[in-house]
């Protein structure tokens, strides 16, 4: 447990956004190392309540005994904030955050498989529990399927050509490992100078596939919706432009006071309808040179704010 080390990202942001007083209620659904979670509880003392969840299960242990001197102020549960409208009152938190993505640990740790700098298992579950795994779907899922995640969430160029590859290979004999796997991308696109691992994009829409990480968002958000008080505001940090577009999306439309049928936005086809929000910063905020300097991690962070109406 000591070695689970997570360094919060845009700490003072995200508290200057949510701005937790003593009394406030306030939901975590990225509890993880719990960085922000203490910070929230830490700003809310005597009385500020945090109701935390996390789809991974060793976060959630870790969190809790991380949390352990602000005992009787919050319950942590092990889940998918999709789900945090089904166990958290309706209406009742004054600030709720989603810090998405991936914890250090989970990608530091070889045997979660997530990354393919390390050899593990084809994992890259974010909660144990649950059946599929990567490997499931490199060794299950058909060419097209497997091209349509690697050019959905992983903007893939080559997404037909390295899903072709994969099939071919597999017949030969199951992947079974993330070295396997980026050897196979990297003989086929070769680095040559490039910044990043030719594998990166892959890994990051297996994961997404993997853990429905956009479906959950998606629901995510409107459970946060749903469980903040008018005025309460929502906090959400995205690391990749497809997480953002979803926020950004999901803001603009909670936003608008009209709606338009089609997917047509042109006035003939508009309708009014009352705006359940509004953005508290118009533009994502990013991280200050100082704490990319600091933390490599947090260079692609963004944090969008948006208050409850
Ligand atoms: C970037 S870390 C959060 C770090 C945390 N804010 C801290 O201060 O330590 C992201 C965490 O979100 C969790 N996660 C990602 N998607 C989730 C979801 N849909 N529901 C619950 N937890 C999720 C991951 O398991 C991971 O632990």
């Amino acid at each position: 447990m000591p070695d689970f080390v997570h360094k919060p990202v845009m700490m003072a942001e995200v508290l200057g956004a949510l701005k937790p007083e003593p009394g406030g209620r306030y939901a975590d659904g990225t509890v993880a190392g719990a960085g922000h979670a203490a910070a929230i509880l830490d700003k809310s003392s005597p009385t500020g309540w945090l109701s935390g969840c996390d789809r991974d299960g060793v976060a959630v242990e870790v969190a809790r005994v991380r949390l352990a001197t602000y005992a009787g102020r919050f319950e942590i549960r092990q889940g998918n904030f999709a789900e945090l409208g089904s166990w958290v009152p309706a209406g009742s938190c004054d600030g709720v955050l989603l810090d998405l993505g991936v914890s250090s640990p989970q990608l530091d740790t070889a045997e979660r498989g997530f990354s393919f700098q390390q050899d593990g298992p084809l994992d890259m579950r974010m909660d144990a529990r649950q059946s599929l795994t990567a490997a499931d779907l490199v060794n299950g899922a058909s060419a097209d399927e497997l091209a349509k995640i690697f050019w959905e969430f992983g903007d893939e160029r080559e997404s037909r050509r390295f899903a072709r590859a994969i099939v071919h290979d597999r017949e030969q004999s199951a992947f079974s490992t993330t070295r396997q796997v980026a050897e196979l991308i990297e003989r086929l696109s070769p680095r040559a100078g490039r910044r990043t691992h030719p594998a990166t994009k892959v890994f990051q829409a297996l994961r997404l596939a993997v853990n429905d990480e956009i479906g959950s968002l998606k629901r995510g958000l409107d459970s946060a919706l749903k469980i903040l008080k008018p005025g309460g505001r929502l906090a959400v940090i995205t690391f990749h432009s497809l997480e953002d577009r979803v926020v950004k999306d999901f803001g603009r439309a909670r936003a608008r006071d009209y709606t338009f049928t089609g997917g047509l936005d042109v006035p003939e086809l508009r309708e009014p309808r009352t705006p359940e929000l509004r953005w508290v910063t118009r533009k994502a905020v990013k991280p200050g040179a100082a704490e990319v300097a600091d933390n490599l991690r947090s260079r692609s962070a963004q944090l969008r704010v948006m208050e409850k109406i």
